[in-house]
């Protein structure tokens, strides 16, 4: 874990709501692995105290990428930062998602849900990296919503995308499109993130298909580092069912450990 205080922001690209920052940070982009997070300070004053957990995008040996939406008054100072801004961040935090060997030469499926696709390009990168053919996913609730399917493209990953009000690929809920997706070809394994109604539905598919399954869960988080218990979720264990913090344990979980709300 590094604490970059003086971190530059190199460029800033936006969507409407939707932001992608890339950060200079080169320890933290050496050190990162997909599905771990950062804690950001989203602005130089006291408002807002509390840091915000935002996922890693990508990363690479200059620094890292972040991609966020705005949600609130924390989202929305931070993005108004400019390119040439500095920026207070701590991580890389947390467990990230499993790259196994076991998956090498095989077919998995990422599944993205509107801003949930932010951790899944650097996985999909690392998966390639590691032999594995991943097969994205993207979700959102319009074509306006699903910007990153040109990075996806000229990347040469495979994807699908789907938008709620059909006006972009697939008409329908990304959990539709996976259940097709599925029917078709079993995959080795299924990354997802996003909205906890979607992660619950693609859990109930993961397990019809008896396809190991990993999702990256979202709590609020006050201190991302294990200290205050703010971001408690009930996961099962060996010996039955306990409150783990998700920003130490997670907030990557197998889908057979996840007790869905
Ligand atoms: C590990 C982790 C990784 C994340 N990665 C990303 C990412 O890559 N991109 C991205 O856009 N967002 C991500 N989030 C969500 C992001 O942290 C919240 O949207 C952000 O903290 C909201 O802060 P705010 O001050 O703008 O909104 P607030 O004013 O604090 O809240 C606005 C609304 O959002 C809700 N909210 C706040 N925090 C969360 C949260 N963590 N999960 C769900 N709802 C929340 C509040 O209940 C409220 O309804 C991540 C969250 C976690 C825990
Ligand atoms: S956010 Fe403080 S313990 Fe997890």
């Amino acid at each position: 874990m590094t604490i970059e205080r003086n971190a530059r922001l190199r460029e800033v690209q936006s969507w409407g709501d939707l932001f992608r920052f890339t950060i200079e940070a080169p320890a933290m982009g050496q050190e990162a692995r997909p599905g771990q997070f950062v804690m950001v300070k989203v602005s130089d004053g006291a408002f807002p105290l509390l840091r915000r957990p935002l996922g890693i995008h990508d990363a690479n040996a200059g620094g890292i990428e972040l991609f966020f939406k705005v949600a609130g008054q924390g989202t929305g100072i931070l993005s108004q930062k400019k390119s040439g801004d500095r920026l207070d961040i701590i991580g890389p935090l947390g467990k990230g998602f499993t790259i196994s060997a076991a998956t090498k030469g095989k077919k998995v499926y990422l599944v993205g849900g509107g801003r949930g696709i932010a951790p899944l390009y650097f996985l999909a990168r690392e998966l390639v990296k590691a032999g594995t053919r991943p097969f994205v996913l993207y979700g959102g609730r319009c074509r306006t919503d699903i910007p990153l399917r040109d990075r996806f493209e000229k990347s040469g990953i495979e994807f699908l995308c789907s938008t709620d009000d059909g006006s972009f690929g697939f008409a329908g809920l990304v959990t539709e499109l996976a259940a097709i997706e599925l029917a078709k070809a079993k995959p080795a394994m299924i990354y997802a993130c996003g909205p906890d109604p979607m992660m619950k539905a693609l859990a109930s598919l993961a397990a019809k298909h008896d396809v190991p399954a990993e999702f990256s869960l979202e709590s609020i988080m006050g201190c991302g580092i294990g200290a205050c218990w703010g971001c408690v979720h009930r996961i099962r264990n060996g010996k039955g069912n306990g409150w783990v913090k998700i920003c130490e344990e997670g907030p990557v979980f197998p889908g057979e450990r996840i007790l869905w709300p």
